[in-house]
């Protein structure tokens, strides 16, 4: 592999502030180290939930996980960002899925635990999903989570998303089959660009 310069606590040429002292930012190949790192402390809050560290389990791994984001950007049908407070990372998003076609996209969302009560998730998805509406002219964006999951349906509802129902059987996350709960909000619902809390 090849070397990659990582200066985790480089400051970011661009940044969207979502409070005083957390941003979303881009996540790239060469912040690979720093994401595994992530990863493997908080393995066990993210494991029961999301594949990230199904797939995520070394700098090698993460810097193929974040090749595979970057040239999904290229393509416009899938992008990540790290969530940042004073500057470490402790948390992401991705659009899983940006299907322009479609004019659909779905979003996806991780958070350190010691990170999660302060509403950075709730923040960068109102961005993201003002982003895809405004500026991209998407009409849906989806939130899918396992029905046990409290803490991520609690962050759909709090979008003003709709619960549409629950896909049985339909995803698999390590040796696990697991239901699926669709959530998702369309263009017309979704009016203002700056909501408040
Ligand atoms: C899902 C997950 C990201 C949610 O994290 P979270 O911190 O609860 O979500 P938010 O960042 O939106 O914060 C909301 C909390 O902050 C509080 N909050 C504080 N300020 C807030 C603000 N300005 N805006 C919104 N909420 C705010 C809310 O009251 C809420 O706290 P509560 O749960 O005690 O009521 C987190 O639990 C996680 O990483 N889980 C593991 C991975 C996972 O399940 N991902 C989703 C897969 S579908």
């Amino acid at each position: 592999m090849r070397e990659l310069a990582s200066e985790p606590s480089a400051p970011s040429l661009l940044a969207h502030r979502l409070t005083d002292d957390a941003t979303l930012e881009a996540l790239e190949p060469w912040q690979a180290a720093e994401l595994a790192k992530f990863v493997a402390a908080n393995k066990a809050h993210l494991d029961p939930w999301i594949p990230l560290g199904h797939v995520v389990h070394d700098e090698e791994t993460a810097e193929r996980f974040l090749r595979a984001y970057a040239e999904r950007a290229a393509r416009d049908d899938g992008r990540i960002y790290a969530i940042r407070s004073a500057g470490e990372l402790v948390g992401g998003t991705v659009f899983r899925r940006f299907e322009y076609d479609r004019r659909t996209c779905e979003i996806g969302v991780w958070l350190a635990a010691s990170a999660t009560g302060r509403g950075l998730i709730t923040l960068a998805c109102r961005a993201m999903i003002d982003w895809a509406v405004h500026a991209r002219g998407m009409l849906r964006v989806e939130w899918q989570a396992n029905p046990a999951n409290t803490a991520s349906i609690a962050v759909a509802r709090r979008l003003g998303m709709t619960r549409e129902g629950v896909l049985r059987s339909a995803s698999r996350l390590g040796d696990r089959q697991q239901d699926v709960e669709m959530w998702s909000i369309l263009a017309e619902e979704w009016s203002s660009p700056q909501r408040l809390p």
